[in-house]
């Protein structure tokens, strides 16, 4: 063992293994993914797009399909679209291909908010990035002086924002949003749209706008986690070199073809999967604002942020002993050890969820 610790990069002794908690649960709103709400036609139809497969050949390395297919969908040319193994995937390409040091770091830097997405800092530092993460304010928006400050302090060459941002589940503000992408000019800033589908608004204008915006895309939240297929909208000067970064045949042949349907013929599947989750969403905040010892942050995403009295850890481990998996931080300690993050279920989940927390809380 000794050998391995001598031969790694040191930043990982500061970093754990990715991965959902196991475990029997009767209900499992932890990871943000959709409730299983696709059609039987769709079903049966996605069944013979993935049977036509072929086996033998490797997967089309330029996921022309699937290229267009989003752009098409978002409104851009294929040429402005990188796809990749989930937004994950995306992430961890731009973090091997920009790391071109700024100002008088050795090692290139990474902004981001704190709460947010944890790959940002997972991928950043699997990489040597330096990475500086920014607390959101108190009502979990951007900080945008703090993190104008941070620009200036440290330039960095990546700024990951999350809109809405996971695990708060809230919209950024646009006009801080928008100081924060003009303070960041020789920079690019990553506006992170993972839960769009769920939002009153997308950043596509942004992206018209400003040089140094990119937007990151998925379909893991709308109903397809199993495909792993994510894509960042990008000028095509980014996209080339990231096409140089990514491994051959990065995206299997079934997880093109299925998501090339998926944008296309079965595009309405998505759409009535979203509204389905929006209903529920306002529905399950509706009861949870009934609850006395519980308070809500007005959700745009698929699953909901919420404080509670108690400790979060006891709430989540009551909830684990009733057989539902909810997402805690309270290991992180601080303003978060009282916050849980719980996705939209299906109405008998969401309902057997509220009646959990009732007796818990
Ligand atoms: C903000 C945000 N970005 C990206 C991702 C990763 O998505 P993907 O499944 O496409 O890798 C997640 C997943 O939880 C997320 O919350």
């Amino acid at each position: 063992m000794s050998k391995v610790a001598d031969l790694i990069r040191p930043e990982l002794a500061e970093l754990g293994v990715y991965a959902p908690l196991e475990g029997d649960f009767r209900i499992r709103l932890d990871a943000n993914e959709a409730p299983a709400l696709l059609s039987a036609g769709a079903r049966a139809r996605l069944g013979e797009v993935a049977a036509a497969t072929v086996w033998e050949r490797y997967p089309d390395a330029r996921t022309a399909a699937l290229r267009e297919a989003i752009a098409a969908r978002t409104g851009v040319g294929a040429a402005e679209v990188f796809a990749g193994v989930g937004s994950d995937e995306v992430i961890a390409t731009l973090l091997t291909a920009l790391t071109r040091p700024r100002g008088k770091s050795p090692a290139p830097t990474l902004v981001t908010t704190t709460p947010s997405f944890v790959m940002y800092r997972q991928s950043g530092r699997a990489r040597g990035w330096n990475v500086l993460e920014v607390p959101l304010d108190a009502e979990w928006d951007l900080p945008q002086s703090s993190l104008v400050r941070a620009f200036e302090m440290t330039p960095p060459s990546v700024v990951f924002i999350a809109t809405p941002n996971n695990p708060t589940g809230n919209s950024m503000s646009r006009n801080r949003l928008e100081h924060v992408i003009e303070a960041a000019a020789g920079a690019l800033v990553v506006i992170d749209e993972a839960y769009v589908d769920y939002a009153s608004e997308d950043h596509l204008d942004l992206y018209r706008k400003y040089d140094n915006v990119a937007l990151l895309r998925t379909l893991s939240k709308v109903g397809f986690a199993a495909l792993r297929v994510g894509w960042l909208v990008a000028r095509p000067e980014l996209v080339a070199e990231l096409d140089k970064v990514r491994l051959p045949y990065n995206l299997p042949t079934v997880s093109q073809s299925v998501a090339t349907t998926v944008l296309t013929e079965l595009s309405s599947e998505i759409a009535a999967l979203c509204a389905t989750v929006k209903e529920e969403r306002a529905r399950l905040c509706h009861a949870l604002a009934d609850l006395p010892r519980v308070s809500l942050t007005p959700s745009q995403a698929n699953f909901v942020w919420l404080r509670t009295e108690r400790p979060a850890g006891e709430v989540f481990d009551a909830l684990c002993e009733r057989k539902i998996l909810v997402r805690s931080f309270h290991a992180r300690g601080g303003r978060l050890g009282s916050q849980l993050r719980v996705t939209v279920g299906t109405r008998d989940e969401n309902d057997a969820f509220v009646q959990a927390l009732r007796e818990v809380t």
